[in-house]
């Protein structure tokens, strides 16, 4: 009874530590207390001078060796944050033009092109003539362009211009339009090293413009060529929690980021032969679940069930059930191949750039996907004799009937119609005040925040209940997914207003947008929105608003900071990366809104954060002159 109000999560995790099954949090509490320095961003190890550390309080140390002050010690830390953040997104969007180019060029068995449309819609924001040419002509072109984009010696990054006007020349006056995502990266790494870039308005600066080149560049490349790959979400039922995975089954679990590897999985799990095989070890079928970002690509494209969040991966493999956990890249944890090591479960992983010691290793390529797929598929199969019945534990829940696969598009069309899809009448709706404003809820979850937490799933229910609709994307997302948050009956949770659009309209009010990846579709919608006409003509001016709770990967770090660049305020849980700082935090928090007309804040308080939204929201509305 009374595992019925714990989440699935913590009921894992109980039965982990019944098992003595090691676990994020015990190596959390092994690890406190956390080294005071590297808390507050005042350690440098930039250069074999060092490491050096500043002293925030007492008589100790104000620079390290070379003269560096704090600001500069922060700002550094934060510029190279931002700068593998983009790295990371910008090379999974690298990964997909080339699966793009293989496709077209019929090197890719088993992949095709699914959206047409968007082929065409992203050819003319590269200006590539599509009248009277082959649908993979045009695909080859548009694959190779969006490689340029990555290296190009000139200019800016070509998706920049989908910002509004207004946006587009802030960023112009304060030179921070990104040029080359890898040249931002690499001109990142070397400002930071030692001697170079010492002033942290100007590191902040380059900060932007690297987080700029991941939302506008490498991030809505992986997103947008996804969509012509593996389809433009629409509206679709899905299960999440780690109830997907079943005891008769053969449960495969895919976990990591690119979809391309989730996507060929699927795509092998059919056939006689698999079901030959499925049916000769006795199971009842294959089960594929996804983890982690895999898991939002997999639900918003396909309706495939989502295992869980970031913190849940160790407890989807203690389930005892998990014949095998194919990984990719990003936010996969090294302690999974300890945890495989008490159960039958093989742990694979797939990338020559991502490999884990203990760790089986099938190599993954465009060519072969599709036969590598198999061989893990076969492999899951074989192993499935191999499962020991007294270790077999699958928490009893899971959501049915949650709807996710809210692309920007699908969101224009469901609010606009078929007739004329287009945000006004989201834009209507928050001018008669039904919806006060809309919040993007992005990012991890994290054991130093609490154990099994449900942040996202309060902050969205207080949002919702003060009509404000919510857009969900990456870990947030899966949280809110496993919590039971998109439900279309969940309009009863909402305020009157936004309970009247969700009627009318048939959408749940928390939207699922997708992976970390797709917050370039917040980026998209936004633009939209202020383009629309109403609610100003800036992004800056929308009344939106940011938030990730439960900050981990450096990939957050990035994210928020293309957000207040792009003119969206947003709040961060937990701490500030550069705490030991003062200026540096009080130029995120205060100076950058008369730059970029949005800024940071930081509140540990994780209750707090909902009224900040809140009150900007209001702000915005009230400078408008919509406050009704
Ligand atoms: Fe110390 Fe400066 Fe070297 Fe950093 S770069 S380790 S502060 S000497
Ligand atoms: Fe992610």
């Amino acid at each position: 009874m009374e595992d019925k109000q714990k989440t699935t999560d913590q009921i894992m995790l109980d039965k982990m530590r019944e098992s003595k099954i090691e676990t994020m949090y015990d190596r959390y509490k092994a690890q406190q207390p956390q080294c005071g320095y590297g808390s507050l961003a005042l350690c440098c190890r930039h250069c074999n001078y060092g490491p050096c550390n500043i002293d925030p309080f007492g008589p100790g140390p104000k620079r390290g060796i070379c003269g560096a002050d704090a600001n500069t010690f922060a700002a550094r830390h934060f510029l190279r944050m931002s700068a593998a953040g983009t790295a990371c997104h910008s090379d999974h969007g690298r990964a997909v033009a080339h699966l793009l180019v293989a496709t077209a060029r019929g090197e890719a068995p088993g992949y095709r092109i699914k959206d047409v449309e968007k082929l065409k819609m992203i050819a003319e924001c590269f200006d590539i003539k599509t009248k009277d040419r082959e649908i993979n002509e045009i695909a080859e072109e548009v694959g190779e362009m969006a490689l340029m984009e990555f290296g190009k010696p000139y200019g800016t990054l070509l998706f920049l211009k989908r910002a509004p006007a207004a946006r587009q020349k802030i960023w112009e006056k304060l030179g921070i339009a990104s040029r080359a995502i890898d040249r931002e990266v690499t001109e990142s790494m070397h400002r930071t090293g030692m001697g170079g870039d010492q002033d942290y308005r100007n590191l902040t600066k380059q900060a932007m413009r690297v987080s700029l080149a991941d939302g506008w560049g490498g991030s809505m490349i992986a997103t947008e060529l996804q969509d012509i790959l593996f389809g433009t979400p629409k509206p679709v039922q899905g299960r999440a929690n780690l109830g997907v995975l079943k005891k008769d089954y053969v449960n495969i679990v895919v976990h990591g980021h690119e979809p391309q590897l989730a996507e060929a999985i699927v795509m092998a799990s059919t056939g006689p032969d698999i079901e030959k095989a499925v049916a000769a070890v006795g199971a009842k079928g294959i089960v594929i679940a996804g983890l982690c970002c895999t898991a939002n690509e997999l639900l918003v494209r396909h309706g495939i069930p989502m295992a869980g969040h970031m913190t849940m991966q160790e407890g989807a493999m203690a389930t005892g059930v998990v014949e095998v956990m194919v990984v990719d890249i990003q936010c996969v944890m090294q302690a999974l191949a300890e945890t495989a090591k008490h159960f039958h479960t093989k742990l694979v992983t797939t990338l020559s750039k991502a490999k884990i010691s203990g760790a089986e290793h099938v190599e993954f390529e465009d060519e072969n996907a599709l036969e590598s797929a198999k061989k893990i598929i076969l492999m899951a199969i074989g192993n499935y004799k191999n499962r020991d019945k007294k270790k077999v534990f699958i928490p009893d829940a899971s959501e049915p009937n949650l709807i996710a696969g809210f692309s920007h598009e699908t969101i224009k069309y469901m609010l606009g119609g078929r007739f004329r899809a287009s945000y006004r009448p989201l834009n209507d709706n928050i001018i008669n005040g039904r919806i006060r404003g809309v919040v993007g809820i992005a990012g991890c979850t994290s054991p130093k925040a609490g154990e099994c937490t449900q942040s996202y799933v309060d902050l969205a229910k207080e949002l919702i209940a003060n009509n404000i609709l919510v857009v969900a994307t990456g870990c947030a997302a899966g949280q809110c997914a496993s919590g039971g948050l998109m439900l279309p009956e969940l309009k009863d949770q909402c305020g009157a207003g936004l309970k009247e659009v969700c009627e009318a309209v048939g959408i749940p009010p928390v939207l699922h947008s997708g992976a970390c990846v797709d917050n370039s579709r917040i980026l998209i919608a936004c633009s939209e929105m202020a383009k629309e006409g109403g609610l100003g003509n800036d992004i800056s001016d929308l009344p939106v608003a940011g938030a990730c709770l439960e900050w981990m990967s450096e990939k957050a770090i990035a994210i928020g900071q293309f957000l207040v660049a792009s003119g969206i305020y947003t709040v961060f849980g937990m701490n500030s990366p550069v705490a030991g700082a003062p200026d540096l935090q009080n130029l995120l928090t205060k100076e950058l809104e008369e730059q970029v007309g949005a800024r940071w804040d930081f509140q540990q308080d994780i209750k707090k954060i909902g009224k900040m939204l809140m009150d900007h929201i209001e702000m915005k509305r009230e400078a408008l002159g919509i406050n009704v």
